[in-house]
Parts: structure tokens; C-alpha cells; sequence
């Protein structure tokens, strides 16, 4: 009998998995970046130094290259192969990329509405109802400020700010998607305001099972769901109840008054007035709570933090600060204190310093990987094959001098005041929302909640940082986080 110990079994695994995992590149392929360790490859830099390192990497081997994480090959595109996956959707997979490191669909079992669904009914209950809804967002974000901020006659340290925001945002988007009975409660708000946020550690867990093999990171990740457990239940048993009076309320309301019945703005109402909203089903409010999870999972937290980064990018810079307080008195003058959506469009110098924020957000690449469907050349000759992960370095398509001219690095707050550029137009640099056909439907609304949000903050308070600095954002690998340094908020005193 052989005596095999622990460690020799380690390492001959090791080697297996060195033989079975080693890269493999093809011909006409985008250079692969060498590296020294094997198995680990480009791990490290990629997590720890990632600014860095992809620059250096694009500075070497030109605009598309592809590096060794995880076990496997990943090629990164900037510039005009960029812009080709934006161009050619149908070749590139987004789907079924993200769901590998983050199984949205096993998180949200009830509907099987495609994200195709979702995107229609962002951009038309959503986007396409806000002016409707205006009155409606301006009367929440005022409450959520009201409750959440507050009165700062002795000035206010704020360390959490995201969490703190993503509250006061979540309140008009829940009004809007549930109406305000519903959204009367705070627990449903609060769950719709949290799901991100439980779902988040998900997310930054590093898939070193890749490292084994690629579906063993789905399938631990996924052990809890098949055993009851899921982050989301608790959220859904919550609105599911929430909503259920709401609905046998307006059922009734449909059928007493037939065609006199006056449909609710809400997109809850939408939903009821689907042919599959059938409420004698026994899962019929699960399913389009999925549904309106969908939406909400990709609206709160984003707005919040875009609306983050802004306000701490304002309060490092006192004098932009008090550039936007003359433009936002002006309109608070000329409209008495309620704002219409014009007006918010009108806001040109708060829409710079969104969108110039946004273009900051300090992501290096797009951690929405896409996937190649079939084998893909690009019109520079490169061909990627079948089934490789695809990332775009963002950041670098952000700071195009071709686009930006040469101060692109810089943050100029009001870069775009004349540019008849709104913070929601995409082109082929702005990318923030994605590009082409299937750019993010719900940046209209967006946008305007953030400057309306932003709008209310800037007349009620002075905002500054705690250290008196512009604050710089956190990384962790490949993204950031906003800052958690004290954000100072102090009641400005009206009519000076
Ligand atoms: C937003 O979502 C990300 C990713 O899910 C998460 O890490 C973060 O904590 C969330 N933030 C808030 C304020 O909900
Ligand atoms: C402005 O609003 C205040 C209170 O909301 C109201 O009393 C006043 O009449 C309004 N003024 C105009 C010109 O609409
Ligand atoms: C990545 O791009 C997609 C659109 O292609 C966008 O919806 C998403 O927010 C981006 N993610 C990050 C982390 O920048
Ligand atoms: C919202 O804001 C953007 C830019 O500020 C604007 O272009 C858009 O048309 C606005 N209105 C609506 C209804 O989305």
C-alpha cells in the first residue's frame, strides 16, 4: 500500500487542473497578455491593481487584448471593438455571462418574462410616464429628504451616504411602481430599496470555483435556493402582502365600473392589466412581483448612486456647489417651489455635473460580461470564438480624448453646459448606459429623478466634506463603491 498525503494529492490536483485549464488561444486571436504564475494567471492584478494593470496592458498590446483570471481567458475591448459589441447585440450574449457569476434568474423564480419584457416596460410605464408621475416623484423625494436628512440647523455627519440615499430614491420609485397605498408602507419600501443591497455580496464573491470549473461557482452559490433559502423570500412575502389588498381593491374597482374605471399610473397597474394577471392563480402576485423585482433591482441602486457620487462630488468642490445653488434659486423663484419636468431639463449646469459624474464613476470594466454566441470577427481582423467572456474596458472609452478633448481625465463639472449633450444621450463614448439598441431604457427616469433629487438637496443645504477634500471612491477589484468619509449637511438660510 502506498501512503498518499494530503499533500501530494494537492499537488497532483494542482497539476491536473494546470494541464486542464491551461489556455488555449486561436489563430488570428487578440494577443494574450503573458504571465508568470500558471493556474493563477492575471488573478491578482486583475483584483488588486486593475487600473493599472489594463491600462499597461492596452498601452502594450493595443485595444483588444485578452488576460488569464479565474482559470479561464477573458478578452478585453476598447474603443472601436467597444463599440462593434454595441453595434452587432445579436452576436454577443449578455445573459447568459451574468448568469454565471450571479444567478438573477434562480433568485426571481415565479415569472418567466424576458429581460426583453423588462426593458419595454422600463422605457414605457416607466420612462415613458414620468411626466404624469412628476408631481408624484417630487412629493417623495421632499418626504424621503424630510425624514431621511432632515433638519440641519446643527450640522449633520452623514458616514453611510448610499444607504441613507438609496432610501429617499427608492420612496418616488416605489410610489411609482406600486402607487401610493402601497408604497404608504414603509417595510414595502424598505424592501424594495434593500434587494440590491442583500444581493450585492453575492455579486463581489470572487468566483475562485472558476478556477475548478465554470458551472461549480453557479452551483455552490446555488446550494441555499434549492433548499427554501433565497436572500429574496423575505422581500417578496412582504410586498406579495403589501399588494394583495391593493389588488382585490382594484379588481373590484375594474368590474363595478367597467369601462369607466380610471387606470392608476402606476405600473402595478400595468401588470393588472395583462391577460396573465390572473389573481384565481395560486402564484399570481409572486409572478409579477418577480417582475416588478426585476425593475426595481436595476432602478434603486443605480439612481442612488448616481445620485451619490454627484452630491460628494459637489461637496469637494464648494464653488461648483455654489454655481448649482444660483441655477437651482433661479428656478426655484421663477417656479414657486414646484418644479415641472422642463424646468428640470432646463437645468443645464446641475445635467453637467451629473453627467460628468457619471462618466467618473470610476469602473474600469464593465463587469456585465457578454459572451460570444458563434465565433466573431472583428473589423480589425481579430476573431474571438465561440463561448469566450468578453469585457469592456469602459473607463477608457470614458476618457477618449478623441472625444472628450485632451483634458478627458479631468473632472469638469460643467464640461458640458453648452454641448447640447443631455446626461442621457448615448454615443459612441458616453457609455455609462450601455450603447446601442439596447442602452438602458430607464436612464430618462434616471436622470431626472437624480437632478430633481439634487435640485431639493442643493436649495434646502449646504453640502460639504467632512475633510474639507474631494473624497475619491473606493475599489474593490475591477469596481468602485462611493466613498464613506463624512458628508456634512447644513440648513442653508433661505433669502440671502
Ligand atoms: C447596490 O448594489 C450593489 C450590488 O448589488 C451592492 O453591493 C450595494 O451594497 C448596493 N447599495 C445599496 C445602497 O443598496
Ligand atoms: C407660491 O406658493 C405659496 C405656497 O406654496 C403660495 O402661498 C403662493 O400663493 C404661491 N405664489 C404664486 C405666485 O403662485
Ligand atoms: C455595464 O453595461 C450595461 C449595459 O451594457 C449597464 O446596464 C451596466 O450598468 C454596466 N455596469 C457597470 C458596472 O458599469
Ligand atoms: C429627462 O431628462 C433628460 C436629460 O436631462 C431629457 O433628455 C429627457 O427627455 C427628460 N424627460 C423625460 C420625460 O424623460
Amino acid at each position: 500500500m502506498i501512503e498518499v498525503s494530503m499533500f501530494q494529492l494537492f499537488v497532483i490536483f494542482v497539476i491536473i487542473l494546470y494541464i486542464v485549464r491551461r489556455p488555449r488561444i486561436g489563430e488570428n486571436e487578440p494577443p494574450l497578455v503573458p504571465y508568470t504564475i500558471p493556474i493563477l494567471g492575471h488573478t491578482y492584478n486583475y483584483l488588486f491593481n486593475t487600473k493599472k494593470f489594463i491600462k499597461e496592458c492596452k498601452e502594450q498590446y493595443g485595444d483588444c487584448f485578452s488576460i488569464y483570471i479565474f482559470g479561464e481567458v477573458m478578452t478585453i475591448l476598447s474603443r472601436d471593438t467597444l463599440t462593434e459589441v454595441f453595434r452587432n447585440p445579436d452576436n454577443f450574449d449578455m445573459i447568459s455571462a451574468t448568469k454565471e457569476t450571479f444567478p438573477l434568474d434562480q433568485l426571481l423564480p415565479y415569472s418567466d418574462d424576458k429581460p426583453e419584457f423588462h426593458a419595454r416596460t422600463a422605457r414605457e410605464q416607466v420612462s415613458g410616464k414620468l411626466d404624469i408621475n412628476i408631481g408624484i416623484v417630487q412629493k417623495y423625494l421632499i418626504k424621503g429628504i424630510e425624514n431621511s436628512i432632515g433638519d440641519c440647523n446643527e450640522p449633520k455627519v452623514v458616514y453611510n451616504a448610499w444607504n441613507l440615499i438609496n432610501y429617499i430614491i427608492a420612496l418616488p420609485i416605489a410610489n411609482v411602481l406600486v402607487g401610493e397605498e402601497a408604497a404608504s408602507h414603509e417595510d414595502l419600501v424598505k424592501a424594495l430599496g434593500d434587494l440590491a443591497f442583500d444581493l450585492g455580496p453575492l455579486l463581489v464573491i470572487p468566483p475562485i470555483l472558476f478556477f475548478i470549473h465554470k458551472k461549480l461557482h453557479e452551483f455552490v452559490l446555488t446550494i441555499p435556493f434549492k433548499f427554501g433559502w433565497s436572500p429574496v423570500s423575505r422581500h417578496r412575502d412582504i410586498v406579495v402582502n403589501r399588494l394583495r389588498p391593493v389588488v382585490e381593491k382594484r379588481l373590484k374597482e375594474r368590474k363595478e365600473l367597467g369601462d369607466n374605471y380610471k387606470p392608476y399610473n402606476d405600473l402595478l397597474d400595468y401588470y393588472m392589466s395583462r391577460p396573465n394577471f390572473d389573481n384565481t392563480k395560486p402564484n399570481n402576485l409572486h409572478f409579477h412581483v418577480d417582475n416588478l423585482f426585476s425593475i426595481s433591482f436595476a432602478a434603486i441602486n443605480t439612481t442612488s448612486r448616481a445620485a451619490v457620487d454627484a452630491l460628494y462630488d459637489m461637496a469637494g468642490r464648494p464653488e461648483v456647489l455654489n454655481e448649482l445653488y444660483e441655477e437651482a434659486l433661479a428656478f426655484d423663484k421663477e417656479c414657486n417651489g414646484s418644479v415641472t419636468l422642463a424646468d428640470v431639463q432646463n437645468m443645464v449646469k446641475l445635467d453637467s455635473l451629473v453627467k460628468e459624474s457619471l462618466r467618473h464613476a470610476g469602473n474600469i470594466i464593465n463587469l456585465s460580461h457578454h459572451m460570444v454566441s458563434k465565433s466573431y470577427t472583428f473589423s480589425n481582423g481579430f476573431t474571438i470564438p465561440e463561448g469566450r467572456k468578453i469585457s469592456l474596458y469602459s473607463d477608457d472609452m470614458l476618457k477618449a480624448k478623441e472625444n472628450f478633448g485632451d483634458d478627458a481625465e479631468e473632472f469638469k463639472p460643467f464640461r458640458f453646459v453648452n454641448a447640447k449633450s443631455p446626461a442621457t444621450k448615448v454615443d459612441r463614448s458616453y457609455i455609462v448606459f450601455g450603447g446601442g439598441r439596447h442602452a438602458c431604457p430607464g436612464r430618462f427616469f434616471a436622470i431626472n429623478e437624480t437632478k430633481l433629487f439634487l435640485h431639493k438637496v442643493i436649495l434646502n443645504y449646504k453640502i460639504s466634506t467632512k475633510s474639507g477634500k474631494i473624497e475619491d471612491k473606493i475599489f474593490i477589484g475591477p469596481l468602485t463603491s462611493p466613498s464613506q468619509s463624512g458628508l456634512v449637511f447644513e440648513n442653508r438660510v433661505k433669502n440671502n
